[in-house]
């Protein structure tokens, strides 16, 4: 058909939902979200598919420990991986979860098929299992550790359908032959070519010993084994039975962690031969992000959690650490110095501080409209010659997903035009008509090659980006622009330059890795709730609705538990990554002190100053985003939003100090 684009199917692995996201699963994620996003720049039609794989013993367990149904702990761990996802910017098409009535019938169908096919049979099978991993280790002896994560095996014997994988030795061989792009890169190719080639022992693929998993139709207690289930997750999203009416399968790109390689490379495209299904393209394994040189997890208390670094840096900046800071393919080392040092070098002083000052400087000399530059000088070409080179290579790099690289070239065309500002120095030139077109040519130039990067940079920061673009004054969406007519000289003159918004404000390096280890903290250690009497600091002080008038009484003595004090309010400052507080410190009389609270979007800093205040001295501190809060501030919740309207003393010469009783 003449205008039908061309699709384009890519996936994340199905995450487990025994536990909450970390910086591994993000990291996966954010990749693909890039990709997506570069793809339908490039005129794909794409979908992209990430979601939650629900079945087997761990979260049986976990739902156990939870006191909650299985079917109750995973919807509400689908809802914390979903909202998480929001907030990074993912924006996947399909999250698919493996306790989808969809999913479960696509399962059913892909074993009948397999088993009509002859490559299903019944049998017993003893083993050392993993329960960590969902997998037999075949090569271990009872009493031995599991070779992967090193937890304890157990013995198991059960009868199980098998699969015959033995049977796919060589149609694998045969086709990682005919299809050499399929796993990528080459050095993993390599290892699954010679674990093919040593063998390959059937495999079971139903278990009895666990409840919580998806029904073999007609031969309960058997469920699915959890890959068979999560692999064909996959399919499920994109139409199940009825894949060939929504046209994207076969996948064209699975992107995998290092750890589950060979169920993608082995057991997946066997399961679909033996189905006789279409077999993905590409398989493409990525390293691991290690905490002083290991791998990430709950159990060893070093996971980096992605919440409080969004919340202090913002989405972009997470996205770009990530697919900055390690080759993909390889392994890296997580660090927040190299994180914040990165973030206040190339995206507050990089593109942030070239945005800003190329539209002050627009806004100075030419009243915030796009001038029409004027005759180029060999500099000049110089930078235009930069920037077209940047172009190709940054789609050459992103295209063979050396996005280290593709991000490195456009933060060169950021530091030559620094440098190109420097030394062509605009701010110096005069205000006669040659100087000013002088200008006009210098600043459109800067401003061109600032639309640029803008837009090669948008698959990896999607939100700052639409603000640069906003900024410059384009119209529609940066999302929109096609990647392949991206060219020199395309910036529009005389189009007015936009509403400049906030973009990577400097942060102190110290003061912000503390800040988000303590919002780790918070996230990994959640405070008990507030008993009734003494609410959080936060919500007293703004956040939360209007409380119901309790009828229960309490004692004078209750009350008295309570010390409020008059307090002056000395300094009021914003939080970066906090949108609703303020942090506060208040004269009590007898100290100052350091106080969060949540009436930021109700209060300016600056008209704080000086005002008395009510505030519980005696509640125990803590740390709110963060930020330490050592007492409360008294606030009326007013109205179905809960504004604050904060507790004072407008006419009286109160003393500072004195209790409220
Ligand atoms: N549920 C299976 C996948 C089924 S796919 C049909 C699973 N889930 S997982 O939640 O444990 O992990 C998913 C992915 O996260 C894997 O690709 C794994 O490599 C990745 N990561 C987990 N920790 C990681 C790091 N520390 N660094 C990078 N990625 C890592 O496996």
């Amino acid at each position: 058909m003449p205008n039908e684009k061309p699709k384009f199917y890519l996936t994340t692995p199905i995450y487990y939902t025994n536990g909450l996201p970390h910086i591994g699963h993000t990291y996966t994620t954010v990749v693909a979200d890039a990709i997506r996003r570069y793809k339908r720049m490039r005129g794909y039609e794409v979908v992209m598919t990430t979601g939650t794989d629900e079945h087997g013993v761990n979260v049986e367990r976990a739902a156990q420990k939870a006191g909650i149904p299985e079917s109750e702990f995973v919807a509400k761990m689908a809802v914390a991986w979903k909202a998480l996802w929001d907030e990074l910017g993912i924006a996947a098409d399909e999250f698919i979860r493996t306790t989808d009535l969809q999913h479960v019938r696509t399962v059913q169908w892909l074993f009948k098929l397999c088993k009509e096919n002859g490559y299903v049979y019944k049998g017993h099978y003893t083993g050392q299992y993993c329960i960590y991993d969902n997998a037999f280790v075949s090569e271990a002896k009872p009493g031995d550790n599991c070779p992967d994560c090193g937890r304890p095996l157990e013995t198991i014997t059960e009868e199980n359908y098998f699969f015959k994988l033995s049977a796919f030795q060589k149609p694998l061989l045969d086709f990682y032959k005919k299809n050499p792009n399929f796993i990528q890169p080459e050095t993993r190719k390599n290892e699954i070519i010679s674990f093919v080639e040593g063998g390959l022992k059937d495999l079971s693929i139903t278990r009895t010993a666990i409840r919580w998993g998806i029904p073999v139709p007609g031969e309960e207690p058997h469920v699915f084994y959890v890959w068979f289930d999560a692999l064909t997750a996959y399919l499920s999203a994109v139409g199940g039975p009825d894949y060939e009416k929504r046209g994207f399968w076969p996948c064209d790109l699975h992107l995998v962690g290092k750890d589950i390689i060979r169920f993608h490379t082995v057991y997946w495209p066997a399961f679909l031969m033996a189905a006789m299904l279409p077999v993905p393209k590409q398989v493409w394994v990525h390293g691991w992000f290690l905490m002083d040189a290991a791998k990430m997890s709950k159990s060893k208390g070093n996971v980096i959690l992605p919440r409080p670094i969004a919340n202090m840096l913002g989405m972009d900046a997470l996205r770009y650490f990530v697919m900055r800071e390690i080759v993909f393919g390889q392994d890296g080392n997580f660090s927040y110095d190299a994180l914040v040092t990165r973030y206040n070098s190339d995206l507050a002083n990089g593109l942030g501080n070239l945005a800003s000052r190329t539209a002050a400087m627009i806004e100075k000399n030419f009243g915030g409209t796009i001038p029409k530059p004027g005759p180029r000088l060999p500099q000049d070409d110089a930078l235009v010659k930069v920037t077209s080179e940047t172009i190709e290579e940054a789609l050459e790099k992103f295209e063979n997903f050396e996005f280290a690289r593709s991000l490195e070239a456009i933060w060169a065309a950021i530091a030559a035009a620094d440098k190109y500002l420097t030394s062509e120095q605009p701010w110096a030139l005069s205000d006669s008509e040659a100087d000013t077109q002088r200008k006009a040519t210098i600043l459109w130039t800067t401003a061109e090659l600032l639309r640029i990067v803008t837009v090669l940079a948008h698959p990896v920061l999607p939100d700052s980006t639409a603000k640069v673009w906003t900024l410059l004054g384009q119209t529609g969406r940066v999302a929109a622009v096609e990647l392949d007519g991206l060219r020199w000289g395309q910036l529009a003159t005389g189009v007015q330059l936009g509403k400049a918004q906030a973009l990577f404000p400097r942060v102190e390096k110290q003061e912000a890795i503390e800040r988000i280890e303590a919002m780790a903290n918070e996230e990994l250690n959640p405070a008990p709730a507030p008993p009734a009497a003494a609410p959080a600091h936060a919500t007293t002080a703004g956040g939360a609705a209007a409380a119901p008038a309790s009828t229960e009484k309490i004692g004078i003595e209750d009350f008295a538990k309570v010390e409020m004090r008059v307090g002056q309010i000395k300094t009021a400052e914003r939080i970066v990554g906090a949108d609703k507080l303020l942090k506060l410190t208040v004269d009590i009389g007898t100290e100052i002190r350091q106080i969060c609270a949540g009436i930021a979007q109700y209060y300016e800093p600056e008209k704080l100053i000086g005002r008395k205040v009510a505030v519980v001295v005696n509640l125990a501190p803590r740390k709110l985003r963060g930020v330490e809060s050592n007492g409360m501030i008294v606030a009326a919740s007013v109205g179905p939003e809960g504004r604050p309207v904060l507790a004072g003393f407008p006419d009286e010469d109160v003393e500072l100090g004195a209790r409220l009783k």
